[in-house]
Order: structure tokens, then C-alpha cells, then sequence
């Protein structure tokens, strides 16, 4: 069960988490998550979600799940097959790999009836309220725009932020709503996390950094803060 506040780290495609340099990113995240005591979760790259999730014991997502069963499924992501070896949740609906939105309800309930976590993403406010009145564990926040820019929401659209976490509570949902885009610095995070987030989604601020511990250390330090 997800933990908040919450560092997630969405290491997508980049070749810099390619193969066992995933493997390493996802063990220095582990060893941040352990020294800090900060709750870190790593979402790697499909084709190596079974050598990160047998690696560490961190909380481990797939980037993508599909309403698809284990067994013959050819090519689909099942969640019973990713969860059999030790994944406990997904990110859903990321910009990058939008669902039609009767999809993402039907994937937070095939998730949940695994016990797996479910983040859902939302390009706006707008979209937050619909995903929150779903409940999936946490509506992640992310404009656009700003993902891979290096500009944090946080500082360019603090009213992304928060009008999101009016919009998870005018509809009583029991989601949290965390943001992501743009985040490259423990600055970003802190405000992120002023503003009323309860965690942050972060990519290229962490996978394409010169020492991605380094900068998991900086980020984790910020979260440590509103434990
Ligand atoms: O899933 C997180 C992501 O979309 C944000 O990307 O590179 O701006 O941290 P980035």
C-alpha cells in the first residue's frame, strides 16, 4: 500500500535506465528510501520490471498495466503477472500513454481487486476531479506542457497544484493528489509540497541527472521534511 508523502520516480524509456543501469537507479533509490526513511517508489521500464522488482524492496510499478488476464494474453501487461513476481501497483493514463476514461476506471478496479496501487494521471484540474471520483490511490497532476522542460509545475503553475487538491476534495475522494512535470530540484519539491501535494512524480530530473543518487538524495531530503 502506497505511503505518503511520496517521491516517485517514472524512469520511462530512457536509455539511461536501459537494462542493469535501471537496475542500479532502482537500488540507489532504494538505498535513499532506507537512509532517509522517505517513502520512494520506482516505476522502470517494462522489459525490466522483473530484474528491478527482484532487486530491491522498495515499492516497484509498471508504467502501464492492461485489462488483461494472465495466460494467453499475448503482449499485454497483465497485472496478475507482473504482481506474481513482486510489482505492487501502476501508473495509469500518463500523458504520454493517455486511456479513454471508462478504461482507467476499469484498470483502478482490475488493480484493486489484486490489491495493487493505482496513480492515476491527469493533464489538468479539470480531469483531476473526474479521475479522484474514481479513488484510485493517488491522482498525479501534470501538465504537458512543462513534462521533460526542466520548469516545475511548481513554480510556473502553483495553481495546477492547487486547484487539483480543491478538486480531490470537493468530490470527497479518498485519493491523494500528488504532481509531477518539470521537477528537477529539491526546491521544486518543497514547494510542490507546500502547496498542498503529497508527493511528486519525477523523470528526467532523476534519470538523466550526472549522479542520480545525488539528486534522488537532494529530492528525498525535501520529502523528509513533511513526514
Ligand atoms: O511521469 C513523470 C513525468 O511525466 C514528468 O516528467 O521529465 O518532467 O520529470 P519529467
Amino acid at each position: 500500500m502506497i505511503k505518503f508523502p511520496v517521491l516517485i520516480i517514472n524512469m520511462k524509456n530512457y536509455l539511461e535506465a536501459s537494462g542493469e543501469r535501471g537496475v542500479a537507479m532502482a537500488k540507489a533509490a532504494e538505498r535513499v528510501a532506507k537512509d532517509f526513511g522517505v517513502n520512494i517508489v520506482v516505476a522502470p521500464p517494462t522489459p525490466i520490471l522483473y530484474s528491478v522488482a527482484s532487486s530491491v524492496s522498495i515499492p516497484v510499478y509498471a508504467q502501464h498495466v492492461d485489462l488483461s488476464k494472465a495466460g494467453s494474453t499475448t503482449g499485454f501487461i497483465s497485472p496478475e503477472y507482473v504482481k506474481s513476481f513482486g510489482v505492487c501497483g501502476s501508473i495509469i493514463n500518463h500523458s504520454e500513454h493517455q486511456l479513454p476514461i471508462n478504461r482507467v476506471k476499469q484498470t483502478i478496479e482490475l488493480l484493486k481487486s489484486f490489491s495493487m496501487d493505482s496513480v492515476v494521471c491527469a493533464v489538468d484540474p479539470r480531469k483531476t476531479k473526474v479521475f479522484a471520483k474514481m479513488n484510485p490511490d493517488a491522482v498525479a497532476v501534470e501538465p504537458p506542457e512543462l513534462i521533460g522542460s526542466g520548469i516545475a509545475v511548481s513554480k510556473a503553475r502553483p495553481e495546477v497544484i492547487t486547484d487539483s487538491v480543491n478538486a480531490v476534495k470537493s468530490v470527497g475522494s479518498t485519493s491523494k493528489l500528488i504532481c509531477g512535470a518539470g521537477i528537477v530540484s529539491g526546491e521544486d519539491v518543497r514547494r510542490a509540497l507546500e502547496l498542498g501535494a503529497e508527493g511528486v512524480l519525477v523523470a528526467s530530473g532523476i534519470v538523466k541527472a550526472s549522479n542520480p543518487e545525488e539528486k534522488i538524495k537532494e529530492m528525498a531530503r525535501e520529502i523528509k521534511r513533511f513526514l
